[in-house]
Order: C-alpha cells, then structure tokens, then sequence
C-alpha cells in the first residue's frame, strides 16, 4: 500500500519506504489526489502541465507519463481510464484523510493531519498554471486548518485550559505569519497568563515581520493592543518607564504641515529631546505602496552617508511608535525657515543674474560631492531646492539613484525613473537606466535656466510633450528673453543643455568651478 502525504511537503512512500518519482509524475499524484474520487479529466491535466503544447503533444506527453509512471508504481492510476484516479485500495493520502475530518467536523483530527502548507517546497519549472493550482489549493487547505485551530482555541480557552490555548494560537499566528489577528490573540493570550515577556516577544516580532513584508501598512490594532498592555503593566508595576525603552514620551510632536508629494508629508515638528524645531517627512502608510516604502528607507540610507553644507541633513530616522498621533516610518531633517527656489520663482518671476550663479554654484558643489559619493539625484528641481539664510539646500533623495561603477555597498538596482518632465535630462526621458551625475547636470542647467529666464527651456502642453523636447527641440536663445545676460554665462547654461551627455560638463565640479569664474 503506498501512502502519499502532500501537507507539508510531497513524499511518496510504500511500507515505510521512500519513492520519489520525477517532479511531473508527482505532479499528476497531486493533481489526483486532489481530485479524489471523482477523477481528473485528461484535458485538464494536460491544460496544466503542457498548456504550451499543441493538443496532441500534450496527450501523447500525458500518455508517456503514466506508462512510466504505472512502470514504476504498478497499480496506482488505472489504465485507459477518463477521468483519471487515483486507485483507493493502492494508494492513500493525508490529503483524503483531513478532508474526511473536515467534512465530519473532526477538528482535532484535521489539526493533527495539517504538516504545513500544501506541497510545501514542491515547485514544477514551466507549468505556471500548475503553481495557480497549487496557489489555490494551498489557500482553501491552509483556510480549514486555521478554522480547525481557532475552534479548538475557543474550546481550550472556554475550559480554562490555558497551556493548550496559547500552544493552539501560537500555531495559528505561525500559520499566517502575516495576519495582524492571529498575532493579536496569541500577543493577548500570552499576557492574559502574565507572560509580559513572551507575549512582548510575540508582538514585536510580529511588528518587524509586518515592517519588513509589508513596508507601510498599519500594524494599528496590536500596536494599541502593546501600548495598553504596556500602561497596564506600568501601572501594576507602579512606576514610568525610562524615556529611552519606548515607553516615555514619543520624541517628536507633529505641529503643521510644510508640503506634501504622492506617498510623502513634510511636516514641523518639535523634538522633544533636544527641545528644537526639525522637519520630519513621513511616509503616508495609507497610500504608499511597497517600493514606495523601499524608497523611502533607501532615501533615508543614501541621506545617511551625506555631509555636506548645501545638502539637508539627516538628524534621525525610525517609525512612529504606538500611540503617536501620527503612524508610519519617518526622518527627520533641520527645519529649513526660508523657502523653495520654486516659492521664490513664484513670486519674483526670475532672478537677479548673480544671485541665479550663485544659487547654482552651490547646487553644483552639493551635486558634485554627491556624485563622488555615488549618488545621483535623478530629481533636480525648484521645488527640491531649499533655502536657508539665503544658501542653497538641496532635498528630496526621493528617487536618487546609486552610480552602478561607485564603489561599496549598493543600495539597489537603479530602475527607471521619470523626474518632472521640465527639468528631465534627454537620456532619462529616453528611458535609460543607468544615469550618471551629467543628467542632474542638466537638470541643474534648465533651473538655472528658469531662474535667469522666468520659464523653463522647454514647455508644453502635456508632460510628454515636454519629454519630446528634451529630446529633439534646440534650446530657445537665453539672450532674447535676458538680454544684459553675459555670454560666457549663456555659453555655461547651453553647455549644461547639450542633448548628449558627453558635450556636458564632465563633473558638477566643473560646472561649479565654471559658475565661479563666472561671478568673479
Ligand atoms: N527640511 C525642510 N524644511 C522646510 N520645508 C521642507 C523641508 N523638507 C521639505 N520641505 C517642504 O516640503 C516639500 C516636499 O518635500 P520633499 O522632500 O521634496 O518631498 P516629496 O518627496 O514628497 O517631494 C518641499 O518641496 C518643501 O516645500
Ligand atoms: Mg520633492
């Protein structure tokens, strides 16, 4: 008699000893096992593991198949048979055996059969509709074990039998590692019994699971659930908590809005511990989506390595901790009292000429040190320009990049990314990936551009129209719209514009050095 067990894993045995049939033979057993007595149709085996095939490969592949397989393992499928089925007085599995309790609401003997996940570690190369299979079946299977738990949990619990209960909830939470409600009631079951340790242990592992596959959605209920367990505990235990263990006071109190981007709110906030005004920007976790989140955390790591005068600085980074007004990841950076080169354009149209150098000599030094550190900005703008008693400060890592050839640890694959279309250098609306510091060169070179001309170099009606232009469209004359504007400073501003990037200033520092010798 063989036995086939397929929760947890897919063996094969026969009296206690192991078979192992090549991964498409053990295919079919679970697809039939899976199917019971009622069988499985020819075409919808072949449907799943040839659905390339035309019809007749597919049935001949099939045919080869059992012909080896029945070689190997006489008597499991009976021949010539459609449907096919597997032979109940051959072969028994675990899988007929939990549905058997299932059905007869057996709970205990369900719970008992469940090893983990349907075929668990099995994978098939090639047959995606297989693994939709699988997918499914491992989702109904894994949903009538956790009904089975949580049926004997209620039980446990309503006869006082504790020990039980929470070894039953510790095997749900690990049956969903994922599931906010399964860790709140093992976190609750864990405390109900003054096991502050385990049931502490519990939520934050859960928490740092929740954080790291799931970046940016809310843990609320077990976070409310760990802040009250922790009051309670400090008020049985009679005394406050040091400020620094997460039980003090949270260290940063939100005040107002300062701007905000798509998963993105700068706000003023007031830090508490060094009692001074920061700007903190936090991820929204109700509209960030995971590479939202992932690029956050790298724009809080690139932010890390950075030191330099014309650079907003990172003070400090982390996520709001329960019962902050406030949820998600943040960092927080100087508050910068004085406004965006945008706000600025906004209200005096242009600049004056010296003070446009300047402000893009700065800009330069900052990128040119960046860009030595490997880091490419990809996102040079006006409203990512800040200022601070009147020098430049450059913000918004948001979408930075790390140079492919920089040396040390990489933050990770740069990925394509798009910048506002009126300051998107050619290469990057192009779509190229690997940008390297000449992009934000010429990103610098239309906001210093605006900054002299009142307007970007190219505009339009529509974003892709605009990208159109970076393209192909020659740059308007500086002079017509500027006309005081020196030439040797109209020559700096068109060579930052040159379509291909090696006509470009080789380096920020060049262009910072050619701005220079401009304001001299
Ligand atoms: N440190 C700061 N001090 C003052 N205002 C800031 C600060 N950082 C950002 N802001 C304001 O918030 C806006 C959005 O910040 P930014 O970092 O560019 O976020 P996003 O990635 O959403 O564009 C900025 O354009 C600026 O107006
Ligand atoms: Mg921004």
């Amino acid at each position: 008699m063989f036995r086939l067990e397929l929760l947890g894993g897919l063996t094969l045995t026969v009296d206690g000893r192991h078979v192992s049939p090549p991964p498409r033979q053990s295919a079919v057993l679970a697809l039939l096992a899976a199917a019971g007595d009622r069988g499985t149709a020819r075409d919808k085996v072949i449907a799943c593991l040839w659905p390339e095939s035309a019809t007749d490969n597919g049935r001949h592949a099939l045919e080869q198949l059992l012909y080896s397989l029945r070689r190997q393992l006489p008597a499991l499928v009976a021949s010539g048979a459609d449907p096919l089925r597997l032979d109940p007085t051959a072969i028994s599995t675990d899988l007929a055996d939990f549905r058997a309790c299932v059905a007869s609401g057996d709970v205990a003997g369900a719970a008992a059969l469940y090893h983990g996940p349907f075929l668990d570690g099995f994978f098939l190369s090639g047959a995606p509709e297989f693994e939709r299979w699988v997918d499914h079946e491992r989702l109904r299977l894994s949903g009538d074990y956790e009904r089975a738990l949580r049926m004997l949990a209620q039980r446990a619990e309503a006869s006082g039998r504790h020990t039980e209960e929470i070894d039953l909830k510790r095997r749900l939470a690990l049956a969903d590692p994922l599931a906010e409600r399964a860790a709140t009631d093992l976190v609750r079951a864990l405390a109900a019994a003054g096991d502050w340790a385990g049931a502490t242990r519990a939520a934050r592992e859960y928490m740092a699971r929740a954080r790291e596959e799931l970046p940016g959605a809310a843990v609320h209920d077990l976070e409310r659930l760990v802040e009250r367990l922790r009051e309670e505990r400090r008020f049985e235990s009679g005394g406050g908590g040091a400020e620094d263990d997460g039980t003090g006071l949270i260290r940063y109190e939100v005040q107002r809005e300062l701007g905000r981007g798509t998963a993105a709110i700068v706000y003023v906030a007031h830090d508490r511990r060094y009692d001074r005004v920061v700007a903190l920007k936090l991820l929204r976790p109700e509209v960030a989506t995971a590479t939202d989140a992932r690029r956050f955390r790298r724009e809080i790591r690139i932010l890390a390595r950075l030191y330099h005068p014309h650079i907003l600085q990172l003070y400090d980074s982390g996520v709001m901790p329960p019962g902050a007004a406030l949820q998600g990841m943040f960092y927080v950076m100087p508050y910068v009292r004085g406004e965006t080169l945008r706000q600025r354009l906004r209200r005096d149209g242009r600049l004056p000429i010296a003070d446009a150098a300047r402000i893009a000599c700065e800009v330069a030094g900052a990128l040119a040190y960046a860009h030595a550190q490997g880091v490419v900005h990809r996102d040079i703008r006006p409203e990512n320009i800040l200022f601070e008693s009147d020098h430049a400060l450059v913000g918004d890592f948001g979408i930075a990049g790390v140079l492919e050839n920089a040396g040390g640890e990489r933050l990770s694959a740069s990925g394509i990314v798009l910048s506002a279309p009126s300051y998107c250098s050619p290469e990057q609306a192009g779509g190229k990936c690997n940008l390297d510091g000449r992009s934000d060169i010429y990103s610098l070179g239309c906001v210093l551009y605006e900054m002299l001309a009142g307007e970007p170099p190219f505009t339009g009606a529509t974003g892709a129209a605009v990208l159109a232009r970076h393209l192909s469209d020659s740059v308007p004359p500086l002079r017509t719209l500027r006309p005081e504007l020196p030439h040797e400073l109209e020559r700096v501003v068109l060579r930052t514009l040159a379509k291909r990037p090696e006509e470009r200033f080789g380096t920020a520092a060049e262009l910072a050095q050619a701005l220079r010798l401009e304001r001299e």
